[in-house]
Formats: C-alpha cells, structure tokens, sequence
C-alpha cells in the first residue's frame, strides 16, 4: 500500500490546475435536480414510539436505505463540542495533525486511505479515522490531545450516537419481523469507527470526488453535516441525487452488512446498502464526520436465523473477517461486495 499526497496541504498551494490523479470522467457527474418531495424522508425520534412513524421508517430504509433523523435527543452541545473540536483539528498546522498519521496496517489515524498502486484515481480529502467502541480499541496514539477537550467530545458522541444506532435497530428488526433483542445484541458490543472528513476547496471541483461512489460496509451508519456545505449525493434510480441536510439532524443509511443480515426476505422486506459519494465546493472546504456501527466481531454476516428458519438459504454466510477482506479487495468497484456473495 501507498500513501498519498495531504489534500489540504495541495490545496493550500491554489492551483489553477490540479493532478490529472485527482481529475474523473466528466460523465460520472450528472445530477438530478430535485424538488422537495424527491428529498430522502424525515424520520422524528420523539415519534417512534408512535405506530405511523415506525411505518414511516420501515418505508424509507425500503425506499431509499437513507434517511434524516430529527429530534434525536442527542444534546446540542454534545453535537456543537464534536464539530467544533474537528473542525479545530483540521486547523492546525499539517505538522501537528501528522503526529497522528495512519500508518500500515492500521485502520486509525490521520490522513488518507492507502492506495494500491501509482495510477489509481484519489479523492480530494483527507480524514481522521478512530474507533469509538469497544473502548478497548481506542489507541491513544491516534487521539488528537489537540484542542485539548478532543477526546471528552469525541467519546460523549461516541456514546450518545451508540444509543441512537440501538434504538433505531430495534426499531428495524421489529419492523421487518425479527427479534429486536437478537439484532441489539450483534450491535451492543459492536464496533463503532468515526471518520471526521476533511475536503478543502478545489479549482476544479466539478471534475473530482470528495469521495467516490461506494456503499458503507456497516450495519448502520450516521452522518454529521458539519458546517453549511453540502455534497453528499446518494444513487437513486440510476441517478445521483443531493441531500440537503437539515440543520441539527443526523443523515441514516443501510450499509452492507444490515442488508446482508435481511437478504431472505426478499421482495416484502429487504433493506438496501444504497451507493452515495461525496462531491467538493469550488470555494469553501466541507466537513463531515460518519460514524459507523458494525456488529461484533463474531457475528455471522448472512441472513439472519429468525429468516432460515422458513425460508431456505439464498445467500452464503460469511464471517465478519471474510466479510471486510472481500469488502476491501473489492474496494475499487462500488457495490460490488455484496453481488459477489450471491
Ligand atoms: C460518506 O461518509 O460516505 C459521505 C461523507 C460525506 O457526506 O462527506
Ligand atoms: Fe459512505
């Protein structure tokens, strides 16, 4: 594996033109303008106890396999502390944030994903990689100390975004006709990985990726707008489709392993991993932060036992491991993990 180049640091250079690695085919960027009612749909928290908004929920993660979540009771000041923090570490001087640089064979850390060879295609961003839970996998050698509060916000999000994922996965599995105690029990003691995203702006913004197409391995992934620059776009009938977030909400989307895990029930049920990429802004950086929730390390990635038991396998089962290898192997190709295990 290679690195890459500090997308910051590049851009701080004000290229009029920007490496031809950064630049994608022009076709790829054709978007959908939409009116309000194409927006992906709202779910309210406060209401989910509520049997019409459950079915709303159950009717989006079919749908569309991405949603915003409002009224989620997470604390303003818990969301204001993380964005703030982020956006403060991302402002620090390229010296300091390399004291947490990723390096091989680690997952954690500050900078870019490791790329396979000289040619391949890169994004214009850099990232903050860590993991939230199980603390046991927090490493404090890639925890920012600054701004000095980075650790007390980043593990208060942590926390308070693992009980919004459960709730919401109980919700799910009730909804598609499983146990909710099963499903909460794969994701109690998951894995949560926090990718704070930093794109900077580019002269050339209409000819590169913040990040390009893919689907989220998780379970179950939540998504912080950080600042008022939108980019995020999520494929929807062959077209790509902008999400305006809404102030204070959190964006919610079906990754792979959650519609691994329904795959038996096929056409009155399933929930979809849906491609989304992220695109940059000519003139002001954009910040994100995702947080992703993965099942345990032990969990069998394939349909669930409550669905086998009436309906003969279709899908093959693989382990967590074998899971993320095939996932990472077949990084470069979108989707194409999950047709591979059909
Ligand atoms: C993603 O994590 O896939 C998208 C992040 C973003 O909207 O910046
Ligand atoms: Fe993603």
């Amino acid at each position: 594996s290679l690195p890459v180049e500090n997308v910051q640091a590049l851009a701080s250079k004000n290229l009029n033109r920007i490496p031809s690695r950064y630049i994608r085919p022009e076709v790829e960027f054709d978007v959908v303008s939409i009116d309000e009612s194409q927006q992906i749909p709202v779910i309210d928290m406060s209401k989910l106890d509520h049997h019409d908004e459950q079915k709303k929920l159950h009717q989006a993660c079919k749908d569309w396999g991405f949603f915003q979540l409002i009224n989620h009771g997470v604390a303003d000041e818990v969301i204001e502390k993380m964005k703030t923090d982020t956006q403060e570490f991302f402002n620090l001087p390229l010296e300091e944030k390399m004291a947490y640089a990723k390096i091989p064979n680690y997952l954690e850390g500050y900078g870019q994903a490791f790329v396979l060879s000289e040619d391949q295609k890169l994004d214009w961003g850099d990232m903050l990689f860590l993991f939230g839970l199980p603390v046991s996998t927090r490493d404090p050698r890639f925890r920012p100390t600054n701004p000095p509060s980075f650790g007390a916000s980043f593990d208060k999000y942590s926390m308070e975004l693992h009980k919004v994922m459960i709730h919401l996965m109980k919700l799910m599995a009730n909804n598609l006709g499983t146990d909710p105690e099963m499903l909460a029990s794969f994701f109690e003691d998951g894995i949560q990985g926090i990718r704070m995203n930093y794109y900077p702006p580019c002269a050339e913004a209409s000819k590169v990726y913040g990040l390009a197409p893919h689907s989220d391995a998780t379970g179950l992934t939540l998504l912080l707008q950080v600042n008022e620059v939108e980019g995020l776009q999520i494929k929807r009938n062959e077209k790509w489709v902008p999400v305006k977030p809404i102030p204070a909400s959190f964006i919610i989307n079906i990754g792979d392993m959650m519609e691994m895990l329904y795959m038996q029930i096929m056409s009155n049920g399933e929930y979809k991993s849906i491609e989304h990429r992220a695109v940059v802004n000519p003139e002001k950086e954009r910040l994100s932060i995702a947080a992703f929730h993965n099942p345990k390390r032990c969990t069998q990635i394939g349909p669930l036992p409550d669905l086998t038991k009436t309906n003969k396998a279709l899908y093959k089962t693989v382990s967590f491991q074998e899971f993320m290898e095939l996932k990472m192997s077949s990084k470069l190709d979108g989707k194409f993990m999950v047709k591979k295990l059909k």
